[in-house]
């Protein structure tokens, strides 16, 4: 990284980042791009935008006016934090897909109120994420012990640590709505098979609300989410040697109510031709065409109940903000 200061590059090295290691093989990113443009609409697995720059456009998404969900769901996390750990009580908090950990501090703040001191491990597909993230709240929180974990949440998670005693597991940002409901389901159980009967789970996900609200989140007026969606298309052309026109694709985002989902696509601006040298394919996109990059379900607590108990989850208790903007779930392993 550039710039950085000599404090915290000491900071940095004390914190333990662990490699979790796959227990399945996925595919490459080449393996990826080669299947996805071979289906009709063409489409891209979302995991690849979040290189370093993706993560830090993401970040300023999450600050965009539009995109309500960061707010509503670090306020909901204020007001429910305590009530979370008190039930809770955990000896070690697990964050999935972390990111810069900016809202975990909510439940941070709440442990140094009531006094308790669990462990943090955030994991994350990007590791330097991770590092900045874990050195910055050892930095905050004097008596936190952080151990990042670096690896790919879909490539199983048979090798993420276990340690003995209470575990909370913290799933936020509405990311579960990023998968289809079968890979959602199919990682809930996955989920439920690491944990003990004392253990819980803290899910957020996004409530269905009004088309116009939910578009706008996804395409914010100073097109920041609009840099972060063809973000990807410069990670193909560097990691794949392709040549996307960057300034030839258009970002959308579309809410398909029937599938109460938000669909985000990178539509072609004219006829094109893309080489991709790693593949050594040559792709046709014709104007207008569009390639689905992301989908972002929204949920209702039935479908939020429905989904958790075909994972063999129950909730106990869900938080929701007056307008219902967002849920918070508190859920246990079932039977
Ligand atoms: N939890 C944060 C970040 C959400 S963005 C928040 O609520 O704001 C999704 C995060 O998941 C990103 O930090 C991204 O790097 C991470 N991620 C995406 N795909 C992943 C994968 N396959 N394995 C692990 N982490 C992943
Ligand atoms: N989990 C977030 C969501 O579905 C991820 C996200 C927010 C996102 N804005 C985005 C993903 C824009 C791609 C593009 O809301």
């Amino acid at each position: 990284m550039v710039g950085m200061s000599p404090e915290s590059v000491a900071t940095e090295s004390t914190v333990e980042v662990l490699t979790v290691e796959p227990t399945r093989r996925q595919p490459t990113l080449a393996e990826d791009v080669a299947a996805g443009f071979r289906r009709q609409p063409k489409s891209l697995p979302p995991k690849y935008f979040y290189d370093e720059r993706g993560s830090a456009l993401f970040d300023r998404i999450c600050d965009t006016p539009e995109y309500y969900q960061t707010r509503t769901e670090d306020g909901l996390l204020s007001d429910c934090a305590e009530a979370v750990l008190q039930r809770a009580r955990p000896d070690h908090v697990i964050e999935l897909g972390s990111g810069t950990s900016r809202k975990t501090r909510r439940l941070l703040d709440a442990c140094q109120r009531l006094g308790v001191a669990p462990r943090y491990w955030p994991f994350d597909v990007c590791r330097e994420v991770v590092e900045q993230a874990g050195a910055e709240l050892m930095a905050a929180y004097p008596w936190l012990g952080v151990t990042g974990l670096v690896g790919d949440y879909h490539a199983g998670l048979d090798a993420l640590p276990a340690p003995p005693g209470r575990r909370l597991y913290v799933f936020l940002g509405g990311t579960l709505g990023n998968f289809p409901a079968s890979e959602s389901i199919a990682f809930l159980r996955e989920l439920r098979g690491c944990m003990g009967d004392d253990d819980a789970l803290l899910l957020g996900v996004d409530r269905v609300k009004p088309a116009g609200v939910l578009e706008a989140a996804y395409d914010d007026a100073a097109g920041i989410t609009a840099a972060f969606n063809l973000n990807l298309l410069s990670v193909l052309n560097r990691e794949l040697q392709a040549d996307f026109p960057l300034e030839s694709f258009s970002h959308r985002a579309v809410y398909n109510g029937t599938d109460a989902q938000i669909e985000m696509y990178l539509e072609a601006r004219r006829d094109l031709q893309v080489r991709i040298d790693a593949l050594n394919e040559v792709h046709t996109f014709h104007a207008g065409e569009r390639m689905l990059t992301e989908i972002s379900r929204k949920f209702t607590p039935r479908s939020i109940e429905h989904e958790l108990a075909a994972a063999g989850f129950g909730v106990e208790t869900a938080f929701e903000p007056a307008d219902g903007y967002f849920s918070l779930v508190l859920a246990r392993p079932r039977g």
